[in-house]
């Protein structure tokens, strides 16, 4: 319960294995849902129909025989949306309250004949009584249809998937950060200029309380979250410290990022987090893309190219739009090394890159001949700092 007349209606799903057919959800995700009881009832979202039947039975035992006036639709995405044909079916009287992209997109995925709507505009208001409903719309964060409300009375802004979480809706507020920031930069982290152009909507705001589609309520760490996404949606380093990111076929060009690793940690103390990107998640690799100034990639070459992990890992470099960064490459080759300038190329796709130089090239085996080379550019990337 948020206050008397707001209750939550979300559910935990702990059992999914790939959120959005891809990201491990180690404590699993929920799909979170708002009741506002006042003159006029309104439900904020539904959830995910894995977990439908016990939304409906939470909504049921929340509204106490009353009838849901609205249904607010803030985002499509069926981990939202994906319960509305079973919340009509029980309440075939509610009105749907969306945009008109919202109802345009909700036609694509179920039959809305009959169905009584409500069409609003950014800056239009839903008076449910003492509390009244201003709609924000936030297109892009990070589908078209999405849009936000802030009820004034509570001073409650509904954000959407803004500030949302993998994980449960109990997180510890110290423990929101890493999952946040893996949530915002894989599935946000495109569209930074967006979420900036609803920042400086939100800012004008007096926000008591978050209540996002994902994770906990936020309350008193509201200033500390707006911090993070200002900082996330412009690209800006959070923290100092090196990101190396290495793809290696039998371990000689991991052996190469240890090297370097303890030669920057030897130079600086500064934070190092190595990454074997065909083994650790790579949504938590990104996600420390987003975090650190500074990344190292170092990677074998393979048939004429760059081990494939390393392609990847450099296709959503660019599919996220990270830009601000210092890059340093080491690449290792037996006959015709070619990863070096094949990753070089793939970032001069990134905006606002700088590359510092010595390009590292390792022959098979690292030598301690080569730590010349690797202390070079463990001295650049420092300067670069
Ligand atoms: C399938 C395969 C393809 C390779 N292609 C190339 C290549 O095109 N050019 C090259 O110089 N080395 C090539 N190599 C050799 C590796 O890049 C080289 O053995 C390197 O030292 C491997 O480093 P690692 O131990 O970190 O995997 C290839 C190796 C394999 C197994
Ligand atoms: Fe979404
Ligand atoms: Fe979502």
């Amino acid at each position: 319960m948020l206050s008397s007349d707001i209750l939550e209606l979300g559910v935990m799903d702990e059992d999914i294995d790939l959120f959005e057919g891809q990201y491990v959800v180690p404590e699993g995700i929920s799909y979170n849902s708002y009741l506002i009881l006042d003159e006029k009832t309104a439900v904020m979202d539904t959830v995910d129909s894995r977990r439908g039947g016990e939304f409906m039975e939470k909504a049921a035992a929340a509204l106490k025989g009353r009838q849901p006036d609205y249904l607010v639709i803030h985002h499509v995405e069926p981990d939202h949306a994906g319960s509305l044909q079973m919340f009509l079916d029980a309440y075939p009287g509610v009105t749907l309250v969306g945009n008109a992209k919202t109802f345009q997109m909700l036609e694509q995925y179920f039959s809305l004949e009959g169905v009584s709507r409500l069409v609003v505009k950014d800056q239009d208001v839903l008076d449910l009584g003492k509390h009244h409903l201003h709609f924000i719309m936030a297109p892009m964060v990070h589908w078209p249809e999405v849009m936000m409300s802030y009820e004034d009375t509570e001073k409650i802004l509904f954000s959407a998937d803004a500030f949302g979480r993998f994980g449960g809706m109990e997180t510890e507020p110290a423990a929101w950060d890493d999952e946040a920031r893996r949530y915002y930069t894989n599935i946000v982290g495109k569209y930074g200029p967006q979420v900036q152009a609803v920042l400086k909507k939100a800012a004008g705001l007096d926000i008591a309380c978050i209540c996002p589609l994902h994770g906990p309520v936020l309350t008193d760490t509201i200033p500390h979250v707006l911090e993070k996404y200002q900082l996330w949606s412009t690209y800006t380093p959070e923290q100092d410290g090196i990101l190396i990111a290495y793809a290696s076929l039998h371990g000689n060009t991991e052996m190469g990022a240890d090297r370097l690793a303890d030669i920057l940690d030897r130079m600086s103390g500064k934070d190092i987090m190595l990454a074997d990107l065909a083994r650790v998640d790579e949504s938590e690799v990104l996600s420390a893309a987003f975090r650190y100034p500074v990344i190292v990639l170092c990677a074998s070459t393979y048939n004429a190219g760059m081990m494939p992990a390393m392609e990847t890992f450099l296709q959503h470099l660019k599919a996220k739009n990270l830009q601000k960064r210092v890059f340093g490459l080491v690449e290792n080759g037996s006959w015709a090394p070619s990863a070096a300038r094949c990753m070089r190329a793939e970032l001069e796709k990134l905006k606002d890159v700088t590359l510092v130089e010595p390009v590292v090239t390792l022959r098979g085996a690292v030598k301690t001949g080569d730590d010349t080379a690797l202390e070079a550019l463990a001295r650049s990337l420092l300067q670069a700092m």
